[in-house]
């Protein structure tokens, strides 16, 4: 299968020096981006900036730096793609005004204006074809299932993968995750603390139907 997978957080730029991120390592996608190469799968990485090498065997990885540009390289890839794992924790805001120089303090405190970015998944839910699969990612602190359910349901998901980010071992800046995997079909897998790469695996041979 051709296997398109999303990692690391996305940079929204403040002025030329400052920006705006979250603490995405892009560990979680780079485990499945291996896992999918070692199952056999065709594998193209979109990867927000992140200080990780690209497992052997990825075909083609695209560096990506704001979400809008994440937005671009993904549904670019999403056409030719049977798969995608959107594990990349794209910014839900940017900056309505990018400074052009670099803010000065004597300019006094800046007007950091928001606004909302495009959210991938949901475009990547609407625009599904048949017989792919889309796979999302919920990140939370605290109770995680209502929520994955919810977004599940509300973004036309085929998969999502919820973790409690506050969990001790699991989220960011860990090496290890657990995670509860939810199907629209209503499978409810739960996957103990393990390491993010044991994970993967668990997550791709449910998404993807066990033995493929
Ligand atoms: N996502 C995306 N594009 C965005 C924001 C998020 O594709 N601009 C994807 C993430 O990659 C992840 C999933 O959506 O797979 C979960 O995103 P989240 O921001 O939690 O969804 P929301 O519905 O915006 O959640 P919340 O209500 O918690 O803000």
């Amino acid at each position: 299968m051709r296997v398109l997978v999303t990692a690391g957080p996305t940079r929204e730029a403040i002025d030329p020096v400052r920006y705006i991120s979250n603490r995405s390592s892009g560990r979680m996608g780079f485990a499945l981006a291996r896992a999918a190469v070692e199952a056999g799968h065709e594998v193209v990485l979109v990867a927000g900036p992140v200080s990780l090498a690209t497992p052997k065997g990825v075909s083609r990885r695209i560096d990506i730096e704001s979400a809008e540009e994440m937005a671009r390289a993904t549904l670019a890839e999403l056409p030719a793609a049977d798969a995608l794992f959107m594990a990349a924790a794209v910014a839900d805001f940017t900056l309505k005004r990018v400074a052009r120089k670099k803010l000065k303090k004597a300019d006094g405190i800046p007007d950091l204006a928001l606004v909302r970015t495009r959210d991938v998944l949901d475009i990547a839910g609407r625009r599904k074809r048949a017989g792919q699969v889309i796979c999302g990612f919920d990140a939370e602190t605290g109770e995680a299932r209502n929520e994955a359910l919810r977004k599940l349901k509300a973004k036309k998901l085929d998969w999502i993968v919820a973790n409690d980010v506050s969990r001790p071992g699991c989220g960011f800046a860990t090496k290890t995750n657990a995670v509860a995997i939810y199907g629209k079909d209503g499978t409810e897998k739960t996957v103990g603390l393990r390491s993010k790469l044991a994970c993967a695996r668990v997550i791709l041979s449910t998404v993807l139907g066990e033995g493929r």
